[in-house]
């Protein structure tokens, strides 16, 4: 159905003000809705004309009811921070915006449990479970900016959670509100209740197709009174297999994060940053280890006797232990940062993946290899790719593997595409690990997941939502219009 006048103006006598309504069909509104229909990559273009940021769950409900009577197709979208332009409208879908429904509803200090509107801000649940000495299970670079609902509807795993668990775990309730406007109230603060099927299971990952999250509680942990950061350089990827197993052995239970930077994403990382770096000499590969635990003497103790041992059995080639608070956030800045700094020349081929760990990296080097040969890579304005790095979580076998290009470029797509997901089918990998499919992976699912498994995440998506108001990752055939072809 195409939008009309007569739309917009449902829209404004229900949620009030311009500010609720970007309407972009009665005036040219480009400008507002500019940050409504490009992703954070500035990769995926939206057509959107009307963007919506209603401020309650009724109000979300109101909103669904109609689009759904009047087959209208739309989005939901959080803090626009996902990586894969699954919340882009890039028909012309009406964008439902969560930014407005962004108050914490309660906390409860005995039992750790947090309840939130989904529009609010990962950091700023972080920072109010601060003061509460919490801690939200969920920790990731986009922080500042992603939502709590965003977080939940794609599963996003981040750098944690290793030692936190998956969303699938740590979210005790979820209230949502399904395509024809009905308000799903599952937002149960209980850790256990087997009756019946764990419908809820279905919105985390679900990436915003069957419904709308508007309300989540989630089981928040005691914030550790000790944190400590090491960082350091190994000359092999034996090597960080090898650190990687003596970290869970040493310091298993105070162990936080384990993360892996290969030296072509630190090298990258320091040409747009010119920082110093952590350490003096260079490394094929780096390893951020994070200990979290009660008691910061004990604590560093067992780090330093961790670091000690690995580089006296030559694992660890050097490195350094971070000794304040600034040092910590420094070291992480070398992990954290390489997804920004990677867009600096252009464009980014992102690919989120999870394989088997002793092959993790080699697709990487298999990648470079093959661009290579192909005459893609190298240091003039001639060549389209700038480099190929590895980074990831090491402690959840995810590998993030990025091409950095001065342009977005067919041929090295055709070079990169089937063969990375053809090369993760062959070792029953997964072609996304926590970033979801969206857009950029819809047409790959099933290099990861059977005929079956995909049959029956159709099967479910039509019973929520039978007129395809939302998109669909699994769609093959239409309900209606445009959605459908999502
Ligand atoms: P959006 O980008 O707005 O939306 C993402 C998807 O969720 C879309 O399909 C959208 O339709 C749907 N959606 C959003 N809100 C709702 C809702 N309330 N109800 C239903 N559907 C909804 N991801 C990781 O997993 N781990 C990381 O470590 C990580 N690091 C990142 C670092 C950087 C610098 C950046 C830019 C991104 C990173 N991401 C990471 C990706 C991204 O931040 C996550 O996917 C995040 O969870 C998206 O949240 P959002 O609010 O921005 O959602
Ligand atoms: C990360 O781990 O840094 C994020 O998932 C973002 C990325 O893939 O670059
Ligand atoms: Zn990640």
């Amino acid at each position: 159905m195409v939008l009309t006048s007569e739309h917009v103006k449902y829209f404004k006598d229900l949620l009030g003000g311009n500010s609720a309504v970007i309407d972009g069909l009665s005036r040219d509104a480009t400008e507002d809705l500019e940050a409504f229909n490009s992703d954070w990559m500035r990769k995926y273009k939206g057509k959107t004309k009307l963007a919506l940021k209603p401020e309650s769950t009724e109000e979300v409900s109101k909103v669904l009811k109609y689009c759904n009577d009047k087959m209208l197709a739309v989005v939901p979208q959080g803090g626009n921070s996902g990586l894969v332009g699954g919340s882009v409208p890039v028909y012309d879908e009406i964008v439902i915006n969560l930014s407005r429904m962004n108050k914490i509803r309660s906390f409860d200090e005995v039992s750790g449990i947090l309840v939130v509107d989904a529009g609010v801000i990962l950091e700023v649940a972080d920072n109010f479970l601060a003061e509460k000495n919490h801690i939200f299970p969920l920790d990731l670079g986009a922080k500042g900016s992603c939502q709590i609902g965003g977080n939940i509807a794609t599963n996003a795993g981040g750098l944690r959670l290793l030692r936190y668990g998956s969303l699938h775990g740590n979210v005790l309730g979820i209230e949502a509100v399904l395509p024809d406007g009905t308000i799903m109230d599952d937002l149960s603060k209980l850790r256990k209740n087997n009756t019946g099927y764990d419908i809820k299971q279905l919105f985390i990952g679900g990436e915003g197709t069957i419904g709308i999250v508007t309300g989540v509680s989630v089981l928040c942990p005691q914030r550790s009174k000790a944190v400590n950061v090491a960082f350091f350089g190994l000359e092999s990827y034996e090597n960080v297999q090898m650190a990687y197993r003596e970290a869970k052995g040493q310091l298993s239970e105070i162990l936080s994060a384990f993360e892996l930077m290969d030296g072509h994403s630190q090298n990258m990382l320091h040409a747009v940053s010119q920082k110093k770096r952590p350490l003096e000499g260079q490394h094929p590969f780096y390893c951020l280890v994070e200990t979290s635990g009660s008691n910061i003497d004990h604590d560093g103790e067992k780090l330093e006797a961790f670091l000690e041992h690995v580089m006296g059995e030559e694992i660890v080639s050097d490195g350094v232990l971070a000794q304040d608070e600034s040092q910590k956030l420094s070291l992480w800045s070398w992990r954290e940062g390489i997804t920004e700094c990677l867009g600096h020349w252009g464009g980014v081929y992102k690919y989120d993946l999870s394989i088997p760990l002793p092959e993790l990296y080699s697709l990487v080097e298999d990648t470079r290899e093959r661009l290579t040969s192909a005459g893609l890579i190298g240091e003039s304005d001639d060549y389209p790719v700038v480099g190929v790095v590895g980074y990831g979580h090491m402690g959840d076998s995810n590998l993030h593997l990025n091409i950095a290009t001065r342009r977005f470029d067919k041929e090295v797509e055709r070079k990169l595409e089937p063969f990375v997901y053809e090369w993760i089918a062959k070792r029953n990998g997964s072609i996304s690990a926590e970033h979801g499919l969206g857009l950029a992976k819809k047409a790959f699912i099933g290099y990861s997941r059977s005929h079956d498994m995909i049959r029956l995440m159709r099967q479910i998506k039509n019973l929520y939502d039978p007129v395809s108001q939302f998109k669909c990752q699994f769609a093959s055939g239409a309900a209606n219009d445009k959605s459908a072809e999502w």
